[in-house]
Formats: structure tokens, sequence, C-alpha cells
């Protein structure tokens, strides 16, 4: 563990079948004009809207509310969230939902006292919050982004085709989250498998980067095991609690900030992934399934070593007197192919890129230099080359 660090969560989580019932007790502790936030209609249908309802009625507060946050919420989105919660006061956000709600909640946070261009700041600038913050709370409905235990809130601006992740510190994290696995049992399996490669990359994408011997890597290790066995048995089984339950806190545990302590952290698979919705509004693991193994495959022998650990560590291949070239290359292998068992999408001409869309993807990717290799231009390009059918 090199370097110097001060840690803190300030997020509470409560789990489980049961864990709804916490609520009533948390929105004691904030204002009366309550703004709900959710989606496109899954949690009317699921029921949950209606218990939900019932919680904040019993509790006496005013509720206004902003349906239909988009997957890959917009900057419009943003806007008329804002006007909804100035008009009516709101004093709290409850966000019900995914990844894009939870996202979307605590963008809405800090630009509802915002005086400049939440945008232009935030995502722009990447300037940091000076106004008063509204308090985000959590009901979470779909495993995979973390976004329930962190700061982060990635908007989508399709005037300038740019989808683009602010990392919020800890005054924007959600102050509690509600974490019922049985909510996740009415997701599409689509969105499910997309939501396992997701916790799965954003593990890769931390593990991926240094070289000293680091207590995170070992958790990392022991989250993608747990996350890799799951996933089997949801596949085939997907009203299985047990398996639903172990995804959705490795999720949050995945990205909660812990494995990154001591890591340098990559996040090059994210800003590939993220270009590619930019131009395809596409689901968001499967843009990071599509860029993974080309990615992978031409940067494993700048980070040799820790492809080598990968493949013994997580996926059980034996040493047997190899070099740490076939090992690397014996994991990703392994990888693949539980990718595909599991039913991702392989490359991004299926999620809608096509040959005159690469330049403007690659431009809209914004270069990072955690992990093992700094790209080029021309590295981009070729990954994203290689990533078509
Ligand atoms: O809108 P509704 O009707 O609720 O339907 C949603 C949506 O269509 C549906 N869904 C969610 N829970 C459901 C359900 N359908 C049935 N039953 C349920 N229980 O699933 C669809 C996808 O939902 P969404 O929230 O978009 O998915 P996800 O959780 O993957 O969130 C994706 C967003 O999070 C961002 C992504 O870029 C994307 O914008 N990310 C946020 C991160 C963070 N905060 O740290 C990190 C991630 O890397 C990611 O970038
Ligand atoms: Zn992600």
């Amino acid at each position: 563990m090199l370097g110097n660090f001060g840690y803190h969560n300030p997020t509470k989580l409560y789990f489980g079948e049961d864990s709804l019932g916490y609520l009533k007790d948390e929105l004691k502790n904030y204002g009366e004009n309550v703004l709900l936030v959710y989606g496109g209609g899954s949690i009317k249908k699921s029921g949950l809207y209606d218990d939900i309802a019932a919680i904040l009625k019993d509790c006496k507060k005013n509720v206004a509310e902003v349906p239909g946050v988009m997957p890959n919420p917009t900057v419009e989105k943003l806007n008329e969230g804002i006007e909804i919660a100035r008009k009516n006061r709101s004093e709290f956000i409850l966000a019900v939902g995914g990844g894009s709600v939870c996202d979307y909640s605590k963008a809405l946070s800090v630009s509802i006292h915002c005086n400049d261009d939440p945008w232009q700041k935030y995502y722009i600038r990447f300037e940091e919050p000076e106004c008063e913050i509204v308090p985000v709370g959590c009901v979470l409905t779909m495993a995979g982004t973390g976004s329930e235990m962190n700061g982060g809130a990635v908007i989508t601006n399709h005037e300038s085709k740019l989808k683009i992740g602010h990392v919020f510190g800890d005054d924007v994290m959600p102050k509690f989250s509600i974490l019922n696995p049985l909510y996740t049992m009415t997701l599409p399996k689509y969105q499910m498998i997309a939501g396992i490669y997701d916790i799965f990359n954003h593990i890769c994408e931390q593990y991926f980067s240094g070289e000293d011997d680091n207590t995170s890597d070992y958790i990392s290790e022991g989250l993608m095991k747990s996350l890799i066995h799951s996933s089997g048995i949801a596949v085939s089984d997907p009203q299985n609690y047990e398996a639903r339950s172990n995804i959705m806190w490795t999720a949050t545990w995945a990205l909660n900030t812990l494995i990154a302590q001591g890591k340098s952290t990559d996040w090059m698979v994210h800003m590939l992934g993220q270009a590619v919705g930019a131009y395809t509004d596409a689901t968001h693991g499967m843009t990071l399934a599509a860029v993974s193994l080309p990615y992978y495959r031409h940067i494993m022998p700048y980070g040799l070593k820790k492809f080598a650990r990968f493949a013994t560590e997580v996926w059980g291949i034996s040493k047997d007197g190899k070099s740490d070239k076939q090992l690397a290359d014996e994991g990703l292998l392994a990888m693949e192919k539980w990718m595909k068992e599991i039913g991702l999408v392989m490359n991004i001409t299926d999620l809608g890129v096509t040959n005159g869309m690469i330049e403007g993807i690659a431009d809209a990717t914004l270069i990072l230099d955690g992990g093992y290799k700094v790209l080029d231009r021309e590295e981009i390009i070729g990954i994203l080359r290689s990533s078509m059918k």
C-alpha cells in the first residue's frame, strides 16, 4: 500500500429483503419537500413506486416528481429537473432506480442552487460545487454502477456528442442507499448481464494499475471470483436470490472507493466505452464489454506480471512452468470465454458503430494516464477498429 491517503465513505447502506423498512427512519432526517426521481416506468410496473409513495405519505412529505430519467441521462433532462426542483423548493432528493437515476440525482443535487451552467462548470471545466448541495438518498433497482455509494454522476450531451462523468466528493455521495436484491429480479436479462460486466470492469480498471504488493488487489481478486461464480448462477437461474444478492453487494464494493486505495487506477475502458456511448446511446456495460479485449490485449505487454497474476488468481490457471506471456494470454482467453458464456455484446458494430464514426469516437475519448500504457490517438483508433465485427 504505497502512498498516503485519508479514507472515509459517508454513505450508509441498508441491505436485504426488508431494507425498505429503514426508509421511514431516514426520511425523518431531511426536509419536508421531497423530490422523487425515477426512470421510465419499471418501478410503477413492479409496485415499488406505490410502496415508496405510501411511505412518503406516511411521513407527511410534500412530494414533487421527476419521472422519465432515461438510461444515460442527458443534459436537457438535467435542466428540466433543476426547474422542477427550484419551483418546488426541494430539500431532499429520493432517487429510485438504477445508476442513471442515482447519477442524475447527484448531478441535480449540485445544480439546483448553482448560478452557473452545470454542464460547463462540472463537465467541461471539472470544477467542484460551491453552492448548497441538496442531499440525496437512493433506493437501488439495478446492480452495476456502484452509484449508490460513490460520487460519480455521468451525463450525456448529444449535441456535442460527449458523455462525461464527474466524480464528486463526500458531500455529494448519497446519504444512504437501500439495497434490496429482490428489486433487481425484474431486470431484463440484457440489463442484468450488462450490469455484471460493468461491475467486473470497474474492478479491472482499478486492478490493472501499479506494480506494488497491494491489499486492494487481493480484495479485487476476491470480488472478481465471487462475481464470476454468481454470474453463472444468475444467468441460468435469474431468480436465484443468493446469486443476485451477492452480485448486488459486489457491485457496491467494486466502485465505492475501497479498492482504489493505493492504486493509480486505469479507467481507459470506461473512456472508450463512454465515447462509444456518446455516439450510440448503447447500454453502458455493453459498451465496456465490446472494447475490453482489444484494449487489454493491447496493453498486456506493458503490465505482463499483473496479467499473469490475473490468470492464476482470478481464473485458476495453473502456472505449470509457463511464461508470464503464456499465462497472460490464457487469462484473457478465460475472460473471453466467460464473457461469451454470459451473453455479452463482444463488438461495437453490434452497438451501432460504423466505420465513419471511428475518428469522432477517438476524438471523444479522454486519455488518462493511470494504467500500464498511456495511449495515443493512433492506438485508440487501432483499438476501436479491432473492436469492430
Ligand atoms: O428507466 P426504467 O424504467 O427504470 O428502466 C431501466 C433502464 O431502462 C431498467 N431498470 C432498472 N432497474 C430495473 C429496470 N427494469 C426492470 N426492473 C428493474 N428493477 O434498466 C435500464 C437501465 O437502467 P440504468 O439506470 O440506465 O442502468 P445502470 O445502472 O447501468 O446505469 C447506467 C448509467 O450509469 C453510468 C453510466 O454511464 C450510465 O449513464 N455510470 C455511473 C457510474 C458511477 N456513478 O460511478 C460508473 C459507471 O461506470 C457508469 O459510467
Ligand atoms: Zn461502469
